[in-house]
């Protein structure tokens, strides 16, 4: 008896590894690997969470209208050609379930978010890969890896791991460069971290083209990870695609209530920009001054190399911080094996952090 089969490809999958949490012998470790937020959650997404208690045996809204409509008012778009998700993850898998048939192609830049190719693979679709140089995605690469086959373009921006990001011209001249049946999916988890003259969110171009779709979390900057929310926007025909693949109450009701009241509280928001504003570049010189390479990036979180041998590695670097408690991630499903990838903390675990580093670099 050898028990049913799945799909054919689903057991060449390699299942997501999320951050880590534990530190073994360390009671509460800094948990600085998944790229949450170090404030918490926004005060008003827990004040309308917990008014939730009194209808959890009611089904919650399929078609999320006040969710839309708070998110269609903080940013002037059209609610009916918004999208939510239990997480952006899961908008990411509709894109696949709804775009890719076997022997298609997804194309993502060198070290572009993990998801992109388990999107791919659990579609029986390849996964075509754009070099990078030096840790950003590089659209000459991109545009000259797109085939017949391609049928979408993943583009993070900021990207995770790297933290990197296109300026508004490299988007718009990737999607100039792209056939009109290749959608464009601009990640933009991070971006409303972004404090750069020369950073637009694409949300513009999913109001315009017909083959571009943003997708947003509310994991990051509104810190509700836990409740799995997220949001993406474009025309209506994408929309109404990915409608159609979806599960039909997909956002619990306190997610919906918290993302509701997330999405207007402003004050918090800036907070968590600031936080990191101040923190991520404090991280990333101090890091520079131990002589650790360190890429300049604009998520919450700093991309830190490490030597390829000997003793001073990404892997013993790991197991020291994790010995003070420190969890950060590692980076080998990425093709980024040197390398460490660090959350921006609280100011008392990166100072911690920093230190460790220091620690780690003089030791012998
Ligand atoms: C680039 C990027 N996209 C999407 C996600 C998914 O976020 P969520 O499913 O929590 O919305 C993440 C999470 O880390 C990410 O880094």
């Amino acid at each position: 008896m050898s028990g049913p089969t799945p799909r054919k490809g689903i057991m060449d999958i390699r299942p997501y590894k999320p951050g880590s949490s534990e530190a073994p012998g360390i009671e509460k470790p800094a948990k600085l690997s998944s790229n949450e937020n170090p404030l918490g959650a926004s005060p008003k997404a827990i004040e309308a969470y917990k008014t939730c208690a009194d209808s959890l045996h009611l089904y919650p809204d399929g078609a999320w209208v006040k969710l839309r409509e708070s998110i269609a008012a903080r940013y002037e778009l059209d609610a009916e050609r918004l999208v939510c998700g239990a997480g952006s993850d899961e908008i990411l898998q509709m894109v696949g379930k709804a775009y890719l048939n076997p022997g298609e192609a997804i194309l993502r830049s060198e070290f572009g978010f993990l998801v992109y190719g388990l999107v791919a693979k659990q579609s029986l679709a390849d996964i075509q890969v754009a070099e990078e140089k030096n840790c950003t995605a590089d659209v000459d690469a991109l545009l000259a890896a797109v085939t017949d086959k391609t049928r979408v373009v993943f583009v993070a921006n900021p990207n995770n791991p790297t933290g990197t990001y296109l300026p508004a011209s490299e988007i718009r001249r990737l999607h100039a460069g792209l056939p009109e049946n290749v959608l464009l999916v601009v990640d933009e988890a991070y971006a409303e971290y972004m404090r750069r003259d020369d950073f637009e969110t694409a949300l513009p171009m999913a109001s315009q083209f017909p083959n571009v779709l943003v997708t947003r979390t509310f994991s990051k900057i509104y810190g509700l990870a836990a409740l799995r929310l997220g949001w993406a926007y474009g025309p209506a025909d994408v929309i109404g695609a990915l409608n159609r693949v979806r599960g039909p109450f997909n956002v619990s009701v306190p997610a919906q209530a918290a993302g509701a009241a997330a999405i207007h509280d402003l004050e918090f928001e800036e907070r968590s920009v600031e936080h990191n504003e101040q923190w991520r570049p404090w991280l990333e010189r101090e890091i520079a001054k131990t002589g650790l390479k360190v890429t300049p990036g604009y998520g919450n979180f700093v991309l830190v190399h490490f030597d390829p041998e000997g003793a001073k590695t990404a892997d013993a670097a790991d197991n020291f911080l994790k010995s003070k408690g420190l969890i950060v991630r590692p980076l080998q499903p990425y093709g980024l094996g040197d390398a460490l990838r660090m959350t921006v903390g609280t100011e008392d675990e990166n100072r911690r952090l920093a230190a460790a580093l220091q620690e780690f670099v003089s030791g012998a």
